[in-house]
């Protein structure tokens, strides 16, 4: 069902590779919700991935860029803008890699051009989307630009390596932006913290599904699935939310304050019947 919640708006979705992906949720029902968008990527996801499939979908251009790159994303944004026929109301960043955890480092061994990477891609990107935005002048006022993040920002959690590092300072950048984007021009700047997600970023993390199945059991709502996750999206770019700015919001069925459950306890107590002396 449709609430027309994005009716006459414009956006531009970044990081969908395939209908896994997060972002591929969120510009579906972007456009069902009313919204015209541009979809972008890297070159290399375009070619591997099935974007092509979404644009058809949703009637959108794709328009390579890397998010790294300040050309690419100037590049986009002047033909995104020629193309909706002007300033932008959204932007969804979801975008994250780590060549660390691809190739198995340990966190007390990380490769550091490889941390670089992870940073630059992971979360230097976010400002760069948003610094080449503001000085293009891309976004219309109380537009509203999301980002994705993860609890691993606030907690240790197991594996998840380098990306803790890069999560905590994306919810940082879009604070400070967000204070500085606001005061100027009136745009949002949040970050939304999802349950974990079985995607291909998500599944490149060790021993994934363990983390699923442990967040599943101790979170009282249970995981949020990418369909919701895109829900909560559309209610940050629509008029509804026009006053939060400068949050990270938390997207994961009731996990980030939990500490011990009924269900994770009795799935943690089948396993003194095997002794463990993992530190
Ligand atoms: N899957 C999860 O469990 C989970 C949980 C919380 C947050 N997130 C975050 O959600 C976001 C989306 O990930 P996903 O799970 O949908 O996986 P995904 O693999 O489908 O999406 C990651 C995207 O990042 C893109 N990307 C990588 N480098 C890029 C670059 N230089 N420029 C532009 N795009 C680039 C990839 O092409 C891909 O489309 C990420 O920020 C991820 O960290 C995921």
């Amino acid at each position: 069902m449709s609430y027309n919640l994005l009716k006459g708006k414009k956006g531009i979705i970044f990081g969908a590779l395939n209908e896994m992906s997060i972002a591929w949720k969120v510009a579906e029902l972007a456009v069902e919700e009313g919204a015209e968008i541009v979809l972008t990527n890297t070159p290399v996801s375009i070619r591997m991935g099935t974007i092509d499939e979404l644009a058809k979908k949703c009637n959108a251009h794709v328009i390579a860029a890397d998010a790294t790159n300040p050309e690419d994303l100037e590049n986009l944004y002047k033909e995104s803008m020629e193309l909706l026929g002007g300033p932008v109301d959204f932007i969804l960043h979801s975008i994250g890699m780590s060549p660390n955890v691809r190739k198995g480092n340990s966190y007390d061994e990380l490769n550091y051009e490889y941390l670089k990477k992870t940073l630059d891609v992971s979360a230097i990107s976010f400002h760069k989307v948003i610094q080449k935005a503001k000085e293009m002048d891309v976004v219309a006022e109380y537009g509203s630009i999301v980002a994705l993040s993860y609890a691993a920002a606030q907690r240790t959690m197991y594996e998840y390596n380098d990306m803790a590092d890069a999560k905590a300072m994306l919810e940082s950048i879009a604070r400070s932006f967000g204070y500085i984007y606001g005061r100027e021009k009136s745009v949002r700047v949040n970050t939304i913290s999802q349950s974990p997600t079985m995607t291909t970023a998500g599944s490149g993390v060790k021993g994934f599904d363990k983390l699923i199945d442990f967040s599943e059991r101790m979170s009282p709502l249970g995981n949020a699935s990418a369909q919701e996750c895109a829900n909560y999206c559309i209610t940050l770019f629509s008029d509804l939310t026009r006053k939060v700015t400068m949050q990270n919001l938390f997207h994961d069925g009731g996990f980030s304050n939990m500490g011990m459950s009924y269900r994770a306890m009795q799935q943690y107590n089948k396993s003194f019947d095997e002794k463990c002396d993992c530190k």
